[in-house]
């Protein structure tokens, strides 16, 4: 039966959950609080980058609509997503004073429905204890409240949402969760059926997990530098074992963007604020912050002073396949390597480095950024700089050093070119 949905925040969450429910056959509106945002959707432009969403809200236009008005929004309402972001504050607890506006901003009646708030946003646990009894003080005791978290990925969001691992639903009535599960009617994937509390973990869980993988395949990369072992040969290895699993064993620089560093501290101080020092996550996260500055190191153990050198960043985006560059680890890398006194340029496809990478000189393609370079360092792993004309590449850096930041590239490819290369973990003479 298709339903009357109703979405607060026009980002990343609120586009895809709002797109991909129109294309399931809801009749779906979407609210934002940014005239500039609500205006470009209106006029058919997305206003972020995301892969296969403007194809997919053109072709459901029809049971799609954008609105700066809450009235507008929720008239009708039988479901309400809180898409809305959920950043960190400076305690490292999750700002969620966008989810307390949203709960604020609810008209006070809803004609007799008995509509559902759906927390998409990642908060801590407890928010929907406290979200439950602000809207019951605001008399709205009619309202249901459901936690479902979503754990698209940016660049395959519309995959990720329409063929989910699981569907997390945490209720605190019964029939609300079943409410809830029937409005993914159409989308083949368990569902999990848990408390709110439970719910609102398994998200922040989950993340921790991916973020300790990475971190725990970072430290066996550096183990492999010291001691002569290929980490790419030894995730491989490790990645078969049925038990493992091959995914989120890749070496690298690091691991950032808008859900992992926010979710992870925020799970830190959730931890800490109920009395728990939650040790391994707090490793997890440290040495992720070394990983990052590791790569100066690397620079330096080549260069020497950094002082007047040019390092060119190549893809600033926390990863490929988006224009998001919230905790991108090129950003440390840029602050780290200005600080030694490097010139440092950048270009990247899609992700407009000018916004958050203050002193770095952005180049219009990945060439121009490489031009009279005394090192590149491959930050994102997108196919354009896969597909590099590296020997022309050559021939305009001032040197020939290459820092793999994600163990992409050819090395002997790059070796026979005249470069000096360097992975993360790996043995290559
Ligand atoms: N981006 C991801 O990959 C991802 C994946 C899973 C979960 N999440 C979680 O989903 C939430 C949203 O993430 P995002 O990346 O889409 O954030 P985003 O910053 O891209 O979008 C949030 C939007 O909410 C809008 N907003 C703020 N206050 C509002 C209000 N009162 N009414 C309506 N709109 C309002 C903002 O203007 C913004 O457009 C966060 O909690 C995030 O942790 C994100």
């Amino acid at each position: 039966m298709p339903a009357r949905v109703s979405i607060f925040g026009a980002g990343y969450v609120g586009l895809v959950t709002g797109a991909c429910f129109a294309e399931l056959g809801h009749e779906v509106v979407v609210r934002d609080v940014v005239e500039e945002r609500i205006a470009a959707l209106n006029g058919g432009r997305i206003p972020l980058f995301e892969p296969g969403l403007d194809g997919l809200v053109e072709r459901n236009r029809s049971r799609l609509s954008f609105t700066l008005d809450v009235a507008e929004a929720v008239e009708g309402a039988e479901y309400v997503f809180v898409a809305v972001g959920t950043p960190p504050t400076y305690s490292g607890d999750a700002d969620l004073s966008a989810v307390w506006t949203v709960v604020n901003e609810l008209p006070s009646g809803f004609d007799g429905m008995r509509p559902i708030m759906i927390m998409k946003s990642t908060v801590p646990v407890g928010t929907g204890s406290a979200v439950r009894a602000a809207l019951d003080a605001r008399g709205l005791t009619g309202v249901g409240y459901v936690s479902n978290p979503e754990f698209l990925a940016e660049g395959s969001g519309i995959t990720d949402f329409m063929h989910p691992d699981r569907i997390v639903v945490g209720a605190f009535e019964k029939s609300d969760a079943e409410r809830v599960a029937s409005l993914y009617g159409g989308i083949e994937a368990p569902v999990v059926r848990t408390s709110v509390p439970s719910a609102e973990m398994v998200k922040l869980a989950s993340n921790a997990f991916l973020t300790t993988r990475v971190s725990f395949i970072n430290e066996i990369a550096n183990v492999c530098e010291l001691v002569g072992a290929d980490v790419t040969d030894v995730a491989e290895g490790v990645g078969l074992d049925h038990r493992l699993g091959p995914y989120f064993l890749r070496a690298g620089i690091g691991w950032g963007g808008s859900c992992f560093p926010k979710d992870s501290l925020a799970l830190k101080q959730l931890a800490a604020n109920s009395g728990y020092h939650f040790q391994l996550l707090n490793a997890v996260i440290e040495v992720n912050e070394l990983q990052k500055r590791r790569v100066v190191a690397k620079l330096q153990r080549r260069l020497g002073s950094l002082r007047g050198k040019k390092v060119a960043l190549l893809g600033l985006a926390f990863k490929p396949g988006t224009d998001d560059m919230r905790e991108a680890p090129s950003l440390v890398l840029a602050g780290r390597l200005i600080a030694e006194g490097a010139d440092v340029s950048g270009w990247d496809p899609v992700a407009d480095g000018r916004v958050l990478l203050h002193g770095v000189e952005i180049a219009d393609s990945a060439l121009a950024a490489l031009e009279g370079a005394d090192a590149a360092v491959l930050v994102t792993e997108w196919p354009e700089l896969l597909e590099l004309d590296w020997s022309e590449a050559a021939g305009l850096m001032r040197n020939r050093l290459i820092v793999d930041g994600r163990n992409v590239l050819d090395a002997d490819g790059l070796k026979a070119l005249g470069f000096e290369y360097e992975g993360i973990g790996r043995q290559v003479e």
